[in-house]
């Protein structure tokens, strides 16, 4: 029988990735203060959310996930927020139009601040200093001060969340995410792509489908759905305190939701179905996701799936298999047949970036966007043989002309990489090449797709 869940109950459990905090009273003044701060997202948008993916579950919508790796306090500006909300709008115009499919946008935003580590130090030039835990905990720069956790950070992580909420709020209904604006969300360099004329003729269809609309008395005037988008944020519910902090009880339900976004995730280091992380995530009442990579066991699968969703109830659960091109056909089939066999109702996603990280000859981190685009593609085809359905994606991706990844219509080199490489984390698809793999994503859909009557489960209701 499972223990009584408490916003702290994760406490009392075998915890990893935790920041060594030198100064815990110091830690124990921060909480209290976030506990008294106003939440980040409200419980009724946390279930719209909760039913758009389950939507998803049964292929009647996709989701796109997107964003940085980890979000860095100094790239908190306005520009930085508008380019990846605009590729992220831009992926999914691609995405409905191409596929008829409603798309649940899913940000990596607002909140992805905290990073798993595969190590507790980093060793440079014969200097062994505590590893870099992302901005919420403790500094990037190479130095002992930087690198002691500091409380007070979250702090920071807090209120730069809520400032980039409040802009992506506006973005989604303040009329820029506005079907009209098509055109004009095309950026400056993704104009001098390969892509522009793919991207351009799409546009056009889309400017003739609502003026055909528009004539029909459908319109941005008439129609929110044209005018507004539900744009949702997520991140990776790594630094505990800061979660528990953020945990509200709603007053309509009565219900426990984390409140610090819309959507958690658990990752591939902290899923132990005894561990600290399992355990919050198990009470508040948030879709969240869990990592599902090459080492999970079929056992602890259906384990953590009864533990995180005992009632199986739709949209609740998202699994993001991050498996490797070399791997995901022969090691995700096993895991997709026993949730099949189980009856239980999880969305899947794919996540083609995590299980593809190689080192250049320079040493730096990067992804093939050949590896990534096989992955996805082995997805797709183990669900279609499988008899299960393609949830959607999860990427590393920012809207800016980053060269961190390889490959893709510009052909990036091993040897471009030093350029603009300024991730903080793993390396992000820039805009044109997750433009590029939203275009083709989009085929694999339409490729794939049921006509809505025979989905399986539109049939079984
Ligand atoms: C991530 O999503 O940035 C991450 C660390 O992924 P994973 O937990 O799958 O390794
Ligand atoms: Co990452």
């Amino acid at each position: 029988m499972p223990t009584t869940w408490t916003p702290d109950s994760w406490r009392s459990r075998p915890i990893r990735q935790v920041p060594a905090y030198p100064d815990l009273a110091k830690l124990a003044a921060v909480e209290e203060k976030l506990r008294r701060y106003p939440p980040l997202v409200f419980a009724g948008e946390v279930r719209r959310l909760k039913a758009a993916l389950a939507r998803a579950a049964d292929g009647r919508a996709f989701v796109l996930q997107g964003g940085d790796c980890a979000e860095s306090f100094q790239d908190f500006t306005a520009n930085i927020i508008r380019d990846t909300f605009r590729v992220l709008l831009q992926m999914s115009v691609v995405l409905t139009f191409g596929a008829s499919l409603p798309v649940v946008k899913l940000g990596r935003m607002a909140g992805q601040f905290a990073k798993p580590r595969s190590s507790d130090t980093d060793t440079r030039d014969g200097q062994t200093l505590p590893t870099y835990r992302g901005d919420i905990v403790n500094g990037a720069e190479f130095t002992a001060e930087a690198r002691v956790p500091d409380p007070t950070r979250m702090e920071t992580g807090y209120f730069q969340s809520a400032g980039t909420l409040n802009l992506l709020r506006a973005f989604a209904t303040g009329g820029y995410a506005d079907l009209h604006e098509v055109h004009r969300w095309n950026l400056g360099f993704v104009a001098r792509s390969p892509l522009i004329e793919r991207y351009q003729t799409l546009a056009h269809r889309i400017d003739e489908t609502l003026a055909f609309m528009s004539a029909c008395g459908i319109s941005s005037a008439t129609t929110p759905q044209i005018r507004e988008t539900d744009f949702f944020t997520s991140h990776e519910a790594l630094l505990l305190p800061y979660e528990q902090a953020l945990t509200r009880v709603d007053s309509t339900s009565g219900d426990w939701y984390a409140c610090s976004a819309h959507f958690l995730w658990i990752g591939d280091r902290t899923r132990q179905p005894d561990g600290a992380h399992v355990e919050f995530m198990r009470g508040v009442k948030n879709p969240i996701g869990l990592k599902v990579g090459p080492s999970t066991p079929i056992e602890d699968l259906l384990r953590l799936i009864d533990i995180l969703n005992p009632d199986d109830e739709p949209g609740r659960l998202t699994l993001i298999a991050r498996m490797g091109a070399d791997k995901v056909e022969r090691v995700l089939p096993p895991l997709v047949r026993a949730v099949r066999r189980e009856g239980r109702r999880v969305v899947w996603v794919c996540d083609p970036m995590h299980g593809n990280t190689i080192a250049s000859n320079a040493g730096l981190k990067t992804r093939s966007f050949d590896a990534i685009l096989a992955e996805v593609r082995g997805f797709f085809d183990v669900h279609a043989a499988e008899g299960s359905w393609a949830g959607g994606v999860h990427v590393e991706m920012t809207g800016h002309e980053v060269t961190e990844c390889i490959g893709g219509a510009h052909g990036l080199t091993m040897m471009d990489l030093g350029e603009r490489y300024e991730t903080f984390c793993d390396p992000r698809l820039n805009a044109e090449q997750s433009l590029e793999l939203a275009f083709l994503v989009a085929e694999e859909l339409t490729a794939r797709r049921l006509p809505l009557d025979r989905s399986p489960a539109v049939a079984a209701q």
